[in-house]
């Protein structure tokens, strides 16, 4: 089996005008307000490039919970499917924590990733260079880091048996030689179109399913990637990497949960987890794309989230759902031209002067042309 990078869509003879059909999940907190922003750069694209693009929301996280008392209603998963991509805003909140495990919010989230087969998140870490003063690392560690995270998504320690029996709770880690292999592939193919070095994050030294890791990765990586420059990381080692020489990685390939951590880590290096978009693909179907932040309960309805990482996530969408590369550089470089402008919402302010999410998006149209 071939596992690409695009979604299966990308297959497509791309021909303009486009129709597409996008299916938003705008969730909790801050998720409606960056999604908004999202559908209305799209729809900007659409006028600018002569696509039709239709968007129809659907309910997810706490948000499904209060309506229906599900976080994943089968009418989302239906729509999903039938959609060319997912856009997700964010889900969870301290108004749902406490309910038991099957009705968190998170659930819905876990669910649809599951649903849709979306086992490869791709995460870039890249660095403004205007935006080098707001990490909270020195300019000379971050400046021109550029690292795609590979992270599986549908197995590993989220998706093993769990319970809690008289006072002792468990939840397994376990992963199939398949599932590895499928991830690396994804990775490989990344690092062969960049920069052709690929690390492999486990913790062998201690973890069974990362020695499975190991030894998978690299027999694949002998046979099928010769040509990349393979290296394998401790995901302690790692932690440590990330804030002291990030500059040295270009794609990193890691499990579920060891990618949940470092992604929330390596945002750092950016200045502000509300830059950074995601993608998660499948080997068919619809790619889902979602900011990398959560839904940042303290400030949702206040109009100053932060709708670059929705923004980009959107741009993800147009490159590996929709085969529109050239929209998609449009909208990455259109957000650049924002941020170059000198314009800031205050996580990426540094204390100084800052706009809302409203006039982060209008600047951002407004530089598509
Ligand atoms: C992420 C989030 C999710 C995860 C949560 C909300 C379930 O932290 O996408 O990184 O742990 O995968
Ligand atoms: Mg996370």
């Amino acid at each position: 089996m071939t596992v690409s990078l695009s979604d299966g869509a990308a297959n497509r003879v791309a021909c303009h005008p486009m129709y597409a059909h996008i299916v938003t999940l705008p969730g909790d907190g801050i998720g409606p307000e960056v999604t908004a922003a999202a559908v209305e750069v799209l729809s900007a694209v659409g006028r600018r490039f002569e696509h039709e693009f239709t968007f129809q929301d659907h309910l997810i996280g706490g948000a499904a919970i209060d309506a229906g008392g599900h976080p994943l209603p089968p009418e989302t998963v239906a729509a999903c499917r039938q959609a060319d991509a997912v856009l997700l805003g964010a889900v969870g909140g301290p108004r749902w924590d406490g309910g038991d495990s099957e009705v968190r919010p998170e659930q819905g989230l876990l669910g649809i990733r599951r649903e849709l087969g979306l086992f490869a998140n791709l995460r870039p870490i890249r660095v403004l260079p205007e935006l080098v003063g707001a990490s909270p690392l020195r300019p000379e560690i971050v400046e021109g880091v550029d690292i795609l995270f590979v992270r599986e998504l549908t197995s590993g320690i989220y998706f093993g048996e769990a319970g809690t029996k008289d006072g002792t709770s468990y939840q397994v880690m376990q992963y199939t030689a398949q599932e590895v292999e499928r991830i690396v592939r994804v990775a490989g193919d990344a690092a062969r179109a960049r920069g052709g070095k690929l690390t492999m994050v486990d913790k062998a030294n201690v973890l069974e399913p990362s020695r499975l890791w190991r030894k998978v990765a690299a027999e694949l990586v002998a046979v099928e990637y010769p040509d990349l420059d393979y290296d394998v990381v401790l995901v302690d080692a790692m932690a440590m990497y990330l804030v002291s020489r990030p500059g040295d990685f270009d794609v990193v390939v890691t499990s579920n949960l060891f990618g949940d951590i470092l992604t929330d880590e390596a945002s750092m290096i950016s200045g502000s987890l509300g830059m950074l978009p995601s993608a998660s693909l499948g080997s068919g179907g619809p790619g889902l794309y979602e900011p990398v932040h959560g839904s940042a309960p303290d400030i949702a309805g206040a109009g100053v989230a932060n709708p670059l990482a929705a923004i980009l996530a959107a741009a993800m969408a147009l490159r590996h759902s929709l085969d529109l590369e050239g929209e998609a550089a449009a909208v990455e470089a259109a957000v650049a031209a924002a941020i170059a402008s000198g314009l800031r919402t205050p996580d990426i302010a540094a204390g100084g002067a800052s706009v809302g999410t409203g006039e982060m998006t209008a600047t951002v149209i407004e530089a598509l042309g």
